[in-house]
């Protein structure tokens, strides 16, 4: 099966030209100006004034995620067919070791869940909740079966949150492996004293949320992951960062020529406190919270962005309802009547290639090719998935978003896919329209309409970081 898109503008990290662009059996062959070649193709899709650009790689997704006494609302199947309608070819979600399990009986557990239900390409990172001697041994076999990165949470005390010590050899052991830590970094022991202190005082609103999880409670712990990272050897990678002290951090960090990498994600680039202030602030309830617009903290994580201190936008895509899921039951609402027991997490997977398009074409955020490559070819190359991922190139999967750049569109959750009953970014007008999606030279996303099938996506063995120093 081959395929030749014509008479498109094709972007990536590195640049823009007009080319056509022949795939077969699922691989670009062959980029040339139009009219400089006599390829034919089994099918021909004509591109003209449309933009090429190479499929997201969402690295940071919550599909069917336990948490408390509920579940996250889109499972694999769900979540993935909103990520090809969303312009994103590869997700990497996330294994959990149970307290008291295995990381390798996690990680089984979750391919069950995964295999056969995908409609966009996927791998996994390891979330280590039980860091001893067992799964520390562990660590090997989850390397070999391609899952390179290990996730360790500073926060939750008593839940997922691990100490420094158990940290720090979770890293040791990751750095002789050739793999890398991501971190969840906020200070839970000090959150938790801050909310209990606050549900004392009668303090129970969504608000309250962010106000017990203050900015240099996520800087104090970006500066200590960092340290027992540049102790350990290990790489590091900050994921959903939203404070400016905190992003400074992973800056000076790298300006010390420190393996450390920064993640933020669409909620904390244009929402603020205000939106967990309204009166369904429980919809913007998430971990790290959203922030003071007017204390910078927008602005600098744009800066960052732009000019290379954080590298990656991921979605930390982890949908709860605000009514009542049709089989898990209450979600959001879980926490009417106190803003601890709100499920965190907001959805995002289906939003973040069209709202960053958006912000580099029409709002001069940044280049549409840094769009390009904190959205696609960073996570790729940080997550060992490159250049199968994140770009166009020959050699590289055909997984190509046709776009239409000149297309207004507003963002409504009556127009969206994902198994969830609101959008954080309801009425929000964006340039670019998503016509055609390809996953591997094939149409998933076609004349307005799904055209793939779950298991389309296969999972992604997955190599180690390609951005060290
Ligand atoms: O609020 C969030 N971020 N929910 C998802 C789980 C996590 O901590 O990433
Ligand atoms: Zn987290
Ligand atoms: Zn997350």
């Amino acid at each position: 099966m081959s395929v030749l898109i014509t008479g498109g503008t094709v972007v990536t990290h590195a640049g823009r030209w007009r080319a056509d662009v022949l795939v077969r059996e699922g691989t670009v062959v062959g980029l040339a100006a139009p009219g400089a070649h006599e390829w034919a193709a089994d099918r021909t899709i004509d591109a003209t004034g449309r933009y090429l650009l190479p499929g997201g790689v969402d690295v940071h997704t919550h599909m069917e995620l336990p948490m408390g006494p509920t579940v996250s609302a889109d499972d694999f199947e769900t979540g993935t067919r909103a990520a090809a309608w969303g312009g994103t070819t590869t997700i990497v979600d996330f294994a959990a070791q149970a307290r008291g399990g295995s990381l390798v009986e996690g990680l089984e557990r979750r391919l069950e869940q995964a295999v056969g239900r995908c409609a966009v390409d996927y791998g996994l990172h390891m979330s280590v909740a039980d860091v001893n001697d067992g799964s520390l041994d562990e660590m090997a076999a989850i390397v070999e079966s391609g899952v390179t990165t290990f996730k360790v949470f500073m926060a939750y005390p008593g839940v997922v949150f691990s100490d420094d010590g158990q940290i720090f050899r979770v890293m040791q052991t990751a750095a002789e492996l050739g793999a890398m830590v991501m971190v969840h970094a906020e200070n839970g022991l000090v959150i938790d004293v801050l909310r209990r202190q606050a549900v004392e005082r009668g303090e129970t609103d969504p608000i309250v949320h962010t106000l017990t999880r203050p900015p240099l409670t996520e800087a104090e712990a970006t500066h200590r992951a960092v340290v027992l990272a540049e102790l350990s050897g290990c790489p590091l990678y900050v994921v959903h960062m939203s404070a400016m002290q905190a992003v400074e951090e992973v800056a000076a960090a790298r300006r010390r020529a420190v393996d450390v990498f920064g993640e933020t994600c669409p909620q904390y680039l244009f929402l603020d406190w205000t939106h967990l202030a309204s009166s369904e602030g429980a919809k913007y309830v998430a971990s790290t919270p959203l922030r003071n617009r007017e204390e910078g903290h927008q602005e600098a994580l744009w800066t960052a962005l732009a000019g290379g201190d954080l590298q990656v936008v991921s979605t930390d895509h982890c949908p709860f309802c605000m009514g009542d899921h049709p089989t898990l039951g209450p979600q959001k609402s879980l926490g009417s009547h106190d803003f601890t027991a709100i499920p965190n997490g907001v959805p995002g997977v289906e939003e973040r290639m069209r709202l960053l398009f958006s912000a580099a074409v029409a709002e001069g955020r940044m280049s549409l090719e840094r769009m390009v490559e904190v959205c696609c070819a960073d996570p790729a190359k940080i997550f060992g998935l490159y250049p199968r991922k994140g770009t166009i190139a020959v050699g590289s999967d055909a997984d190509i978003v046709i776009w239409d750049p000149d297309a207004e569109d507003v963002i409504t959750v009556d127009t969206n896919h994902m198994n969830v009953d609101y959008t954080a970014y309801e009425g929000r007008e964006v340039t670019g329209r998503i016509e055609t999606v390809l996953l591997r030279g094939e149409p998933i996303v076609a004349d307005g309409a799904y055209v793939g099938r779950p298991g389309d996506g296969r999972f992604l063995p997955r190599g180690r970081n390609q951005l060290l120093r």
